[in-house]
């Protein structure tokens, strides 16, 4: 059997489930030519609610899943699994670049203007010491609301986009904050499956609010790590997306194909 090159091998791009599809787009609008397996674990979705020790234990297991796969690199495309057990895993696996996102606070908060930001991410990162941490650095330079929005994650899950339960579910979270004036500068969406669901943030907050993820900053810093180790696939050819999920089911593949398509065909970037 012909072995293949350690370059040429996929990168795997991991969520709890349909989320992470907003990381994979921007790797392949930067990355075109890689090949990719993306695996959600959709046995165990949502995430958001879950304890460190399940969240370390269901990490590890998927990674190990897209390892036995051959992968060339992971992309923990879920900010609760990479708060949760991003730094485990790549203490496990030190030769492997292993690349997670964070809430995108930084560069909201440094938009400028003592910013009033809303980060919105799952129960189980806003909890975290990492998120805590960020908060700490931040907090001097804007005001900083923090809300836990896991609903998001079961509309998303749903395909339930931008209908008005959304919108009044996001609505409902916001007003619970009790932001003075209602005037907001900065959302940060602090979970992959926000984007998808951006329209009807949007709506609510206004479009005047900028809007904040990490996505293209983890697909950047993959791309600059397999760069440095010179993993980058030589490959001319555009390349492939395997999908993948726990439960095992095609009509799971099938949904996230689709919710890829949609991704793509609501945005400039293709
Ligand atoms: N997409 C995930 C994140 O970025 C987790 C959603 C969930 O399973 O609760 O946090």
């Amino acid at each position: 059997m012909k072995t293949i090159q350690k370059k040429d091998r996929p990168i795997g791009v991991f969520d709890s489930g349909l989320g992470g599809i907003s990381v994979l787009k921007e790797l392949m609008y930067l990355l075109p030519r890689e090949n990719y397996i993306f695996y959600a674990d959709a046995a165990h979705t949502p995430y958001g609610e879950r304890s460190i020790e399940e969240l370390e234990a269901l990490t590890t297991r998927a990674a190990e899943t897209l390892i036995q796969e051959g992968v060339k690199a992971i992309l923990i495309a879920c900010n609760t699994a990479t708060s949760a057990a991003g730094q485990a895993l790549r203490e496990k696996h030190p030769e492997l670049p292993i690349i997670g996102i964070e809430p995108a606070v930084k560069p909201a908060v440094l938009s400028g203007g003592h910013p009033t930001v809303v980060v919105m991410a799952t129960h189980a990162t806003l909890r975290q010491e990492k998120y805590r941490k960020l908060l700490e650095k931040y907090k001097n330079q804007g005001n900083i609301y923090s809300l836990p929005a896991p609903g998001l994650v079961t509309f998303v899950e749903q395909g339930e986009l931008d209908t008005e339960a959304v919108r009044s579910y996001i609505r409902e979270g916001i007003k619970g904050l009790s932001i003075p004036d209602n005037k907001i500068d900065a959302v940060v969406l602090g979970c992959t499956h926000f984007p998808f669901v951006r329209s009807a943030i949007e709506s609510v907050v206004g479009k005047e609010a900028n809007v904040y993820d990490g996505a293209q900053g983890a697909a950047q810093e993959m791309k600059r790590r397999l760069k440095a180790q010179e993993l980058l696939s030589e490959r001319t050819e555009t390349g492939t997306i395997l999908w993948q999920n726990s439960k095992g089911e095609e009509a799971y593949n099938k949904k996230a194909e689709g919710m890829l398509a949609l991704l793509k065909a609501h945005t400039l970037r293709e």
